[in-house]
């Protein structure tokens, strides 16, 4: 028989192989290709991040996130589990001329804790809806730890809260001419395929340097914006990588909408409300999102429609 902590250490080993949260090395260029992201993020560093802070980052992948930060004038600690990507990044750091201000440690995040308090903390483990990547499970884990060696006083969180939203909407599913049911990504910009129901709706928030809830759902009805087949929900996830309260400005990181369709699409007429239900755990796939959702029209507008 497998013995208690095998099986755990099983069960970790496979949990850090699931795709989302092991990001194999060829995706990190589609990560340093996104310019929305890396723009977002170098301008909330050089907002934040002053000469002779201390940063640590967690999840450090190739290492770019770290660099901006020393690029500042910080010393840094690069934290990464996957050992292929610890040596991208030592090897990047390097060669960019700061291993003198950034050491990358091969590491898990959620056990990591610095050798001397630090000024501010990276971590980039989002995903919409805070689905797939353990972004929210991390920041706790890491609180918990750093408060138990240096006291209550926290280190400044990038992002600093993240917002999150869904709205109802009408989406064709259709691909070279073939109708199929799949989750959809879209680029989080304006005038995306797919007609929308009802204004965003936010279902939750999180500020990294509170409490982070592990759990987010909705159960409550959602008014139509518009008439039309109800066919999919829309998730948009919108990141806060920093906010300058003085100068009242944000920098604001949107991650790609997620569209999630519906077993059953309705019809629904403006001003109708319609029963939304979901629930899921952060961290978790897109499965367990999809395989809660429940939609119902509310018995007021069946009757409505049926009398009509
Ligand atoms: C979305 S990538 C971001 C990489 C990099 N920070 C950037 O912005 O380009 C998330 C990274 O976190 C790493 N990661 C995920 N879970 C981790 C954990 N528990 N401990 C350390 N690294 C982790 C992944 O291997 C991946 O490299």
């Amino acid at each position: 028989m497998q013995s208690k902590q095998s099986l755990q250490q099983e069960s970790h080993v496979q949990e850090s192989n699931i795709l989302g949260q092991f990001i194999p090395i060829h995706y990190h260029y589609n990560m340093l290709l996104d310019e929305q992201r890396m723009e977002a993020f170098r301008n909330a560093i050089q907002a934040v991040i002053r000469p002779g802070m201390r940063v640590v980052e967690l999840g450090g992948g190739t290492g770019v996130l770290s660099f901006l930060a020393a690029r500042c004038g910080a010393k840094v600690w690069c934290v990464e589990r996957n050992s292929e990507l610890v040596e991208v990044a030592r090897k990047a750091i390097r060669s960019n001329g700061f291993e003198s201000m950034v050491t990358v440690i091969h590491d898990d995040a959620t056990d990591f804790i610095p050798p001397e308090p630090v000024d501010a903390v990276i971590c980039e483990m989002l995903h919409v809806a805070l689905l797939r990547e353990k972004q929210a499970q991390v920041i706790s884990a890491f609180k918990d730890n750093y408060r138990s060696r240096f006291g209550d006083r926290l280190p400044r969180f990038l992002p600093e809260a993240s917002v999150l939203t869904f709205q109802l909407l009408e989406y064709p599913f259709l691909f070279s001419g073939y109708q199929v049911q799949v989750p959809v990504f879209q680029q989080p910009t304006p005038n995306q395929v797919g007609i929308e129901l009802s204004e965003l709706q936010t279902y939750g928030q999180v500020i990294y340097d509170e409490s982070i809830p592990m759990q987010f759902g909705w159960s409550d009805k959602v008014t139509a914006s518009q008439s039309g087949q109800l066919s999919a929900i829309r998730f948009i996830t919108q990141n806060l990588i920093a906010i300058d309260t003085q100068k009242q400005l944000s920098y604001p990181w949107p991650n790609q909408f997620l569209i999630l369709p519906i077993d059953e699409p309705i019809l629904v007429e403006e001003g109708q409300e319609v029963a939304i239900d979901f629930c899921y755990r952060a961290g978790e796939s897109l499965n367990s999102l999809s395989e809660s959702i429940q939609v119902n029209q509310s018995a007021r507008s069946v009757r409505r429609r049926i009398a009509a």
